[in-house]
């Protein structure tokens, strides 16, 4: 049986447009908080594949989208290269000991030895490979080289990215080799994930537009499209998702775009401008601005707008990033539901 999300990712012909959200699994859902008390605490529950199993599943089940995105976080990266990471009550993810010089790099595991400590990912996905309907699809997902760099240098989330912005300019050569060392091991991470069974996967550049657009090439989108090429290399037909956050009005002025199927639009760039700079060339994915998931009647007309600007015609629909917290369950139902009756063939 085909899933319709992956033969959306490939331009195939899909009876409706696909749909689903970021950050689907997760705190808006009362049976996540559920399985989340059970296991502890969040890092509990990344390490559990039973458990996390089971939080993908839920949003499928509950909300009714296409695909599950595989339940873990961008951070279990940089933790299973040596950095110790935390999630503090109230305040997100911290690691204590940032990098700061060249001997922290050189400290941290590299490669395949790293990505090989991520197995409860992998067990995860294969946990997931039999439980999930056949015609859902399974995203694996990684961060971004300067997305996971941002948390490795700053120790915690950041509204100034100062300290990653003073390494830029002033000792670029130490931040290529955060990223280039980070490069190596998502590289080994992807290629592990889709080993286990992931169809499709995602790379999330959260902080994308916390560079600026002179220098996004070189810090950021330069290692995820090599990332993106050596998965196709390897594997033609999975389908890749980029998501660089915020910078899809410039991104690449160049014109050599990169290898990869599909292309995630933020909220902030209207879908009418994306798809006449990358819609011939990528499937658009996005892009509801989340915050309109408080009220059903400003959902059901920006769904509209998009299917208006689209024509389900190499798209998929999203939010334009994750969900919050506070969301009423019954308002992304309702989002879901509303994506498919109006692109209903
Ligand atoms: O449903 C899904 O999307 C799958 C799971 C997923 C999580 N994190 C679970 C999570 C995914 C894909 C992520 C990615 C992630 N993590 C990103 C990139 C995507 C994005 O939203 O831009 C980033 C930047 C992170 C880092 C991170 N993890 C932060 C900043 C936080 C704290 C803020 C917050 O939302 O609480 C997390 C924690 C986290 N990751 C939670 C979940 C469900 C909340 C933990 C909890 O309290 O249960």
């Amino acid at each position: 049986m085909s899933k319709i999300f992956v033969d959306a990712c490939l331009r195939k012909e899909t009876p409706y447009t696909p749909v689903w959200m970021m950050r689907q699994a997760g705190r808006y859902l009362p049976e996540y908080m559920k399985v989340r008390a059970e296991a502890g605490n969040f890092l509990n529950l990344c390490h559990n594949p039973e458990k996390a199993a089971e939080v993908t599943i839920q949003p499928l089940d509950i909300v009714g989208v296409d695909a599950a995105i595989l339940f873990s976080d961008i951070l279990v990266i940089p933790n299973e290269m040596g950095m110790h990471l935390e999630f503090i009550k109230g305040e997100g993810p911290i690691f204590k000991d940032p990098i700061k010089n060249e001997a922290d790099i050189d400290a941290l595991l590299g490669g395949e030895e790293a990505a090989d400590k991520l197995t409860y990912v992998y067990e995860t996905i294969k946990l997931l490979k039999q439980q999930l309907p056949e015609d859902k699809a399974l995203i694996g997902f990684t961060g971004a080289p300067w997305t996971l760099a941002t948390y490795m240098i700053e120790g915690q989330g950041t509204k100034t990215y100062n300290l990653c912005k003073k390494m830029m300019y002033s000792n670029p050569e130490l931040l290529h080799k955060i990223l280039r060392k980070v490069t190596e091991v998502v590289k080994f991470y992807m290629i592990k994930q889709i080993e286990a069974g992931a169809d499709v996967v995602q790379i999330f550049d959260s902080w994308a537009a916390a560079i600026e657009p002179g220098k996004y090439d070189e810090f950021s989108w330069k290692y995820m499209v090599e990332i993106a090429d050596y998965i196709k290399a390897k594997y033609p037909n999975i389908p890749i998702i980029m998501f660089p956050k915020g910078v899809s009005a410039f991104i690449n002025m160049g014109g050599v775009y990169g290898n990869f199927d599909v292309f995630g639009v933020d909220w902030g760039t209207p879908m009418a401008m994306a798809k006449a700079k990358l819609g011939e060339k990528y499937v658009l994915q996005g892009n509801m601005e989340p915050c309109r998931l408080y009220s059903k009647e400003e959902t059901t007309k920006c769904v509209e707008v998009i299917q208006e600007t689209m024509q389900g015609e190499g798209h998929i629909f999203n939010l334009g990033h994750g969900i919050l917290p506070d969301v009423p369950v019954e308002n992304a139902i309702h989002f879901v539901s509303e994506c498919k009756r109006v692109s209903k063939k």
